[in-house]
């Protein structure tokens, strides 16, 4: 049976522990237009990947409620870090609820390598997450894939405060990519939603060195599944004709249609927040601040 139109026309609900899974939103927006998205960052506590599984799971737990009173019909835990940590529990927690979680894209780069080495850049809580290890024991092993974990815990500050690419932690991406390609290294996963937004640095820095690495990321599957489950679950919006009369935007950056503009909710403003989050959305993007 069809879900109620009420339900159809719930939002779909994201969370973060920053402004990382705006890189999923982008997908979202750009595979499923017509749906409404609502966009929670905890902003206040942000690194996640360097606390301890209690820590993520209490964080993600509040912040997957407070998805949940805003009538989300759908959550994406777009944090790898806290879906290593709190993705079984949530499922418990609301079971009539699907729920979807992030997990580093090692199984399509293990099976694209040539070389049989692939690199997974992540947080210190994901590289020793159940989630990141199972597909290793699974996939990798078993595929005879040597799997490097790197990790560099100033990534996700560094994409917090803009990327400033005469940082010292541009510098030492620009490093590390050389030295994964002195290793054999053909595929990069960017294991944490953070690091999409600085893809197109490793993209022309791969190019400038000439190297021959590949570089991928979650986004694209995990909108894929979240259209699969909002079919299965009958609660598309764009069941209803009616959402073709919507106004709609278009990002100049990212030629994204979005039907609705994203509902923002952060644990902590401020105005380099603002300027951040519209700069990796693109200007034209079309933002309602949520506060309470
Ligand atoms: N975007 C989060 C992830 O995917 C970043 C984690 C953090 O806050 O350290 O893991």
């Amino acid at each position: 049976m069809t879900a109620n139109r009420k339900v159809r026309h719930a939002p779909i609900g994201l969370f973060d522990s920053g402004v990382g899974g705006l890189s999923v939103y982008l997908h979202l927006a750009q595979q499923l237009p017509a749906e409404h998205y609502i966009y929670y960052a905890d902003t206040l506590n942000v690194p996640y990947g360097n606390r301890d599984s209690e820590d993520i799971e209490t964080l993600t737990l509040n912040a997957v409620e407070w998805l949940y009173q805003q009538g989300c019909k759908l959550i994406v835990i777009a944090c790898n870090s806290a879906s290593a940590y709190a993705l079984d529990r949530a499922r418990r927690c609301y079971p009539e609820l699907p729920i979807v979680g992030l997990v580093p894209a090692l199984k399509p780069a293990v099976l694209a390598s040539k070389s049989g080495h692939v690199a997974v850049l992540a947080t210190k809580a994901t590289l020793n997450g159940t989630l990141l290890n199972d597909v290793i024991s699974n996939v990798a092993d078993p595929n005879g894939t040597l799997v490097t974990k790197y990790f560099d815990p100033q990534l996700v500050p560094w994409v917090e405060s803009g990327m400033p690419v005469q940082d010292e932690t541009a510098q030492r991406l620009r490093q590390r990519i050389q030295a994964f390609a002195d290793d054999g290294v053909d595929q990069l996963v960017l294991g944490c939603t953070h690091y999409p937004f600085f893809k197109a640095f490793l993209l022309d820095e791969i190019a400038r060195q000439q190297l021959s690495i590949q570089v991928v990321d979650s986004g694209q599957a995990i909108a894929e599944r979240v259209k699969q489950l909002l079919v299965a679950n009958q609660m598309s919006a764009s069941l209803d004709s009616e959402t073709k009369d919507y106004h709609s935007e278009v990002s100049s950056k990212t030629k994204v249609d979005i039907s609705y503009p994203l509902t923002f909710h952060a644990t902590k403003y401020s105005d380099r927040l603002g300027a951040l989050v519209v700069r990796l959305l693109g200007r034209e993007t079309v933002l309602q601040y949520h506060t309470e």
